[in-house]
């Protein structure tokens, strides 16, 4: 079913932690004029917890509040949200969705500089070894609006940024 967006597509920008959500999804939404929307950081600004996760030694998100905040824009289509999870959001909302994808030995060297080590560290390896988020956009959303996407080197991050910028613009052609 074609969902009117004014504002046009939301996309998710989804994968395991350091595979570069971030720095695709706010260069894509640059570029191509969308918002961006950085769940966790949102989460943060509007104190959206409902706890705190002693293991990882972080707060837990309130997801229904963070679903509360977005609704009324996300209806308005033209977002482009980045979050390394994907189950708790309305299928409804998302006109494709990207999974990031990072060889682990890259992943693991991305994650240690960034001072992750031992469980979190191993942790987010096997999340992305077990293939874990992609499996959940799948169960999530229709497999046709699922895509994985390489994300090992900046060239991967061009040719992601040109696949993804080429299927805006067919969507706003055939919306
Ligand atoms: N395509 C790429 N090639 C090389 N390095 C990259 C690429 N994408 C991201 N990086 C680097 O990897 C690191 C992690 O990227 P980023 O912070 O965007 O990941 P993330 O998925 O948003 O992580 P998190 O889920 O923890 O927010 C950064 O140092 C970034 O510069
Ligand atoms: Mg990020």
């Amino acid at each position: 079913m074609a969902t009117d967006r004014p504002c046009g597509p939301n996309i998710l920008i989804t994968g395991t932690p350091g595979t570069g959500k971030s720095t695709l999804a706010e260069e894509l939404a640059q570029r191509a004029s969308l918002n961006y929307i950085n769940i966790g950081d949102l989460a943060k600004e509007g104190n959206l917890y409902e706890g705190f996760d002693p293991q990882y030694n972080c707060p837990i998100i309130d997801e229904d509040r963070v679903l509360d905040e977005l609704e009324d824009q996300m209806g308005q289509g033209g977002n482009v949200i980045d979050y390394h999870g994907c189950e708790f959001f309305p299928e409804r909302w998302f006109d494709i969705v990207f999974v990031l994808r990072t060889d682990n030995p890259i992943l693991y060297t991305r994650l240690e500089s960034r001072g992750y080590n031992g469980k979190k560290l191993e942790d987010n390896i096997q999340c992305e070894i077990f293939q874990t988020i992609l499996e959940e956009a799948r169960d999530s959303y229709k497999t046709e609006i699922v895509h994985e996407l390489a994300s090992n080197t900046p060239d991967d991050m061009e040719d992601n940024l040109d696949k993804i910028l080429s299927w805006i613009e067919q969507w706003k052609n055939t919306h």
